[in-house]
């Protein structure tokens, strides 16, 4: 429970996080998506929230609770997930934690795609979805303080340095969600704070803890 004496170093600051993954149609039954729970985003959004932040959560697909004191918004596709993100702008504070497909299919069939036996599938025929970080982290309404997330299999912390970068990101939280971490599913993560200031390691810690952990370094970032 929120205790009346808790620091809200937040208040009368506005914040979007985005979550989960998103779907993108092949046809009326079938999608494209990345593996994502929404659980570090969905607690980053009540932990910015219990810090007194006005929160907007943008959601893709997810089978988890909503977080307390939250304002969510839910979406399917990327470019759904951009246009409410934008809608939500002014704000000061941005994390982009979504799993966000890469691409999605150029035309989705209107009508179900029939299984021709023997004939094998049709090809899919792909295109890049729209970078939602990246957009708003070059936005002329860009939030003060705009956080990405980057989940790699490999060479952790130049791939988080090049998306801090490219992206412009003020912190990058980067993590290891290769299948032996049993990170992608679970309830705890392992992150390195990349920054134009260098890497900070933190240690294996539940989500509920590295979102708290996330939300004060927010706070202290104004
Ligand atoms: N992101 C986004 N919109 C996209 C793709 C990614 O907002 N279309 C955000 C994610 O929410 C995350 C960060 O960008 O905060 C990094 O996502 P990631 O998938 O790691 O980066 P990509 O640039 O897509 O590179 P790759 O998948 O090739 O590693
Ligand atoms: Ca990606």
């Amino acid at each position: 429970a929120l205790l009346d004496n808790s620091p809200r170093p937040l208040a009368g600051r506005r914040a979007i996080v985005t979550s989960g993954p998103t779907h993108e149609p092949i046809d009326p039954v079938r999608y494209i998506a990345n593996r994502s729970s929404g659980k570090q985003g969905h607690a980053i959004a009540g932990a910015l929230a219990r810090l007194g932040a006005e929160v907007t959560l943008v959601s893709g697909p997810v089978t988890i609770a909503d977080p307390a004191g939250v304002t969510v918004i839910r979406v399917e596709s990327a470019a759904n997930m951009l246009e409410a993100v934008t809608a939500a702008l002014p704000a000061d504070i941005a994390v982009f934690v979504a799993a966000v497909a890469d691409w999605r299919v150029a035309t989705s069939a209107a009508n179900k795609i029939k299984k021709k036996e023997g004939e094998g599938p049709a090809p899919l025929q792909l295109m890049e979805n729209p970078d939602i970080l990246k957009t708003i982290g070059h936005h002329a309404d860009r939030p003060h303080l705009v956080v990405g997330f980057a989940a790699e299999t490999a060479d952790v912390v130049s791939n988080a340095q090049a998306k801090l970068a490219r992206k412009g990101a003020d912190f990058i939280v980067a993590n290891d969600v290769s299948p032996a971490t049993g990170i992608m599913g679970g309830d705890r993560n392992r992150v390195r704070i990349v920054s134009k200031d260098g890497v900070e390691d933190w240690p294996d810690l539940s989500k509920g803890e590295v979102a708290d952990r996330l939300a004060a370094r927010i706070a202290e970032a104004f």
